[in-house]
């Protein structure tokens, strides 16, 4: 992740408060980490990712989208310059730190995508929230570990465009892998549940 400073970006000298934002924003979620932590006695989050979206990446989504490179529509448009990503070890975790967030008078939640009960045509799968914070649209991604390691894969796929012909046997192959992973992320939490209460007996 590309978290330099650059005035002559998109963002203007607006990119200093920002990254002071998405800071507060991490210290948030690191205390909601805590709490739960505490309660829990085990870490409901395996790591958290953030970044300012780079100029180049801002640029050309404002392109795709037809609206002009500046500013106000980097920062009120569109709604992904500041994105945060939490990944949880069990699916559990990840509904937990949603209700966390929704709990939270820091964040407004503006709009939210469950893309975990409705995963999308190829297999993408994570909770998507769109909030407002210190007065920025944040962006927050939740998903488990292997949720995250099949989109970075997808993600990576998706720019190598030259495995000509065998476009259609990918997407397919990649859509069982994922629904393969999902159904593995049951089970394991079924095991995590079962473990827990077999802790509830022993204490
Ligand atoms: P953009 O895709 O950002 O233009 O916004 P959108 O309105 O389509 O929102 P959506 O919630 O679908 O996606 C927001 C972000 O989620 C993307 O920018 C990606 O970071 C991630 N994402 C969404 N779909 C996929 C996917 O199929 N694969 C991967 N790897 N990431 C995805
Ligand atoms: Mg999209």
């Amino acid at each position: 992740m590309d978290n330099s400073v650059d005035i002559n970006s998109i963002y203007g000298d607006k990119i200093y408060e920002m990254e002071k934002v998405m800071m507060d924003a991490v210290s948030k979620l690191d205390d909601f980490r805590k709490e739960e932590t505490e309660v829990l006695k085990e870490d409901p989050i395996e790591h958290l990712a953030y970044r300012i979206k780079s100029d180049k990446s801002m640029r050309e989504k404002c392109r795709r989208r037809g609206i002009s490179e500046n500013r106000e529509n980097a920062l009120n448009v569109l709604t992904d310059a500041i994105g945060l990503r939490i990944v949880c070890p069990f699916r559990s975790d990840v509904y937990l730190m949603v209700k966390k967030i929704k709990e939270s008078s820091d964040f407004e939640i503006v709009e939210e995508k469950d893309y975990i009960k409705h995963s999308k045509e190829n297999g993408y799968r994570s909770y998507h929230m769109i909030t407002r914070f210190e007065g920025y649209f944040i962006e927050i991604q939740l998903r488990t570990i292997s949720m995250d390691t099949w989109a970075a894969l997808e993600h990576q796929m998706k720019y190598k465009k030259t495995v000509n012909g065998n476009q259609e046997l990918i997407s397919s192959e990649l859509k069982r892998c994922a629904d393969s992973l999902a159904s593995t992320d049951i089970s394991m939490q079924t095991l995590r549940d079962l473990i827990h209460s077999m802790d509830d007996i022993e204490e």
